[in-house]
């Protein structure tokens, strides 16, 4: 298959690097016993960027931000590449096969634009945790209502910094990625805990209904 990248300006992302942040020397921290469950098995542990890590994220969003609609794009169209499943869930664009023909969506455009709103938003919280954790829980919530399975969101982080590496050419280094790996993985394991929540809820509330058939507005929800 032809990818639908080429002429980009931008390597496409074939050879991906796997999520694994470990403890490093910039970053010791570990999760801790008793960490936080949101169901399935799914824990966020503590809140995972040292301040090194913070800063080196905000300065390369800054360095990023001409570029986000691009990247915007280019992250869900190397998605759906690599997992074409995953635009089953999106009733505006699911019908359309042919990958350039998305590239110039307006929907998708739009979309990808969303996603790197939410990207700019976290960046602008590294410092209030508290509320950065809860954009993430209620985006994984709303992800539920939208059926995009969780087993895909870390998929987004990976094509996202393979999308902005060759923006910074080597201004981009390994403490620049583990940063953003960092935070990806605290992102999308938070969105999982939102999307468990959200499913536990519909889940209850289904057999509630199917208990009084009739009375229930809840699977016209749905
Ligand atoms: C780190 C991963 C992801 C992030 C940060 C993210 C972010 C977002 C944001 C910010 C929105 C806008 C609406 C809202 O705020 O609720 C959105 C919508 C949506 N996302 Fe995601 N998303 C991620 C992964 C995925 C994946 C993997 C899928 C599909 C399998 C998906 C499917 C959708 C759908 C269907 C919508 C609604 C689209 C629409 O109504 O226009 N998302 N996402």
């Amino acid at each position: 298959m032809g990818c639908a990248l080429s002429g980009s300006g931008i390597t496409p992302g074939k050879t991906i690097l796997e999520f694994k942040p470990g403890p490093s020397a910039e970053n010791p921290r570990v999760p801790k016993a008793g960490a936080r469950h949101g169901g399935e098995g799914v824990e966020t542990g503590p809140f995972p960027l040292v301040d090194t890590q913070k800063a080196r994220i905000q300065e390369s969003w800054r360095i990023l931000h001409d570029n986000i609609a691009q990247v915007g794009i280019i992250v869900f169209i190397r998605l759906f590449e690599t997992h074409p499943e995953c635009k089953d869930a999106f009733f505006l664009f699911r019908d359309i096969d042919d990958l350039q023909q998305l590239k110039r969506n307006k929907e998708l455009q739009a979309h990808g634009l969303r996603v790197m709103s939410f990207i700019e938003k976290s960046v602008a919280r590294l410092d209030q945790e508290d509320k950065l954790e809860h954009l993430a829980f209620e985006l994984g919530r709303s992800h539920c209502r939208y059926n995009a399975p969780p087993k895909y969101y870390e998929y987004v982080g990976i094509q996202f910094i393979s999308a902005v590496r060759p923006i910074f050419k080597e201004r981009w280094t390994p403490e620049v990625e583990e940063a953003w790996q960092s935070l990806f993985k605290y992102l999308t394991a938070t969105m999982k805990r939102g999307y468990y929540k959200e499913k536990a809820k519909l889940g209850s509330n289904k057999s509630l209904a199917l208990r009084k058939p009739g009375t229930g507005s809840f699977l016209s929800s749905i």
